[in-house]
């Protein structure tokens, strides 16, 4: 057995997976996010971000190319991510097949069972995001998503109040996520040297981080001080 499927193979493995993944994907998200806060800046901005996003690299890469990259590496986070999710759950609940009675047992649980409907939560919000935001078959008027038009986009999409109220909902499940995963994170890579208060502050940083920058856009729109 390669020492990678070794690995794999065990649950600290599994988790280290999680770990690593994890941070790629919590870059993604903080990145991401101080991308949409262009939009305050107005469409050009905006929409020449996009198109930047597309020309990244060139003319070393061609256009699309380092997006493209970027995309396959992001799945496979996903995959291995969710995947990992799966099969560590699927053990814990082989090895523990009556509920504990213990008080810490059962917070360790509150905090795992919420981990993991958050996760299907952000896992489904990602699916409609990208129908809505990037294919445009959801959530719009017949003819009024423009691929070329993002920034129009975003508020025609937000205009509709309960799309708006379900990316609010979505982003706080996001946050509790990122939240927990951080915090899970560090301690999955051994990384406690600083005591527990300093890893659960970044924990708590990049969680509101997100959820604020975020959530700000929907509202902006609804309020009228994005249009
Ligand atoms: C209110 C918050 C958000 C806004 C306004 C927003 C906005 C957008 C927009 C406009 C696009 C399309 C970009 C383009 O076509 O150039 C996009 C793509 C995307 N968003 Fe978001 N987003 C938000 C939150 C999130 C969150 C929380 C996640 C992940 C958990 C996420 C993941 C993605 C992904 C994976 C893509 C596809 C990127 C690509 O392949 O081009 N977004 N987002």
């Amino acid at each position: 057995m390669s020492a990678v499927a070794a690995l794999w193979s065990t649950s600290i493995g599994k988790k280290a997976v999680m770990a690593v993944t994890g941070i790629a994907l919590v870059g993604f998200v903080i990145l991401h996010m101080a991308g949409n806060l262009k939009i305050y800046l107005g469409p050009e901005h905006f929409d020449a971000y996009a198109r930047g996003l597309r020309a990244l690299g060139e003319p070393i890469l061609v256009h699309g190319q380092a997006l493209w990259s970027m995309r396959l590496i992001l799945l496979a986070a996903v995959v291995l991510h969710v995947v990992a999710a799966v099969q560590l759950t699927q053990a814990s609940w082989a090895a523990r097949p009556v509920a504990y009675t213990e008080k810490e047992a059962v917070a360790a649980d509150y905090a795992a069972r919420t981990m993991r409907w958050g996760g299907v939560i952000v896992l489904l919000f990602i699916v409609y995001h990208l129908l809505h935001f990037t294919v445009g078959v959801v959530g719009y008027a017949p003819g009024q998503f423009q691929e070329a038009s993002v920034y129009r986009n975003v508020v025609n999409g937000f205009r509709v109040w309960y799309v708006s109220a379900f990316y609010v909902v979505a982003q706080a499940a996001l946050g509790l996520h990122l939240y927990h995963g951080v915090w899970s994170m560090f301690q999955t890579l051994g990384m406690n040297a600083r005591g527990n208060g300093f890893y659960r502050g970044l924990a708590v940083v990049a969680a509101v981080l997100v959820v604020v920058g975020n959530v700000s856009i929907p509202l902006a729109v609804l309020g009228g001080l994005v249009n």
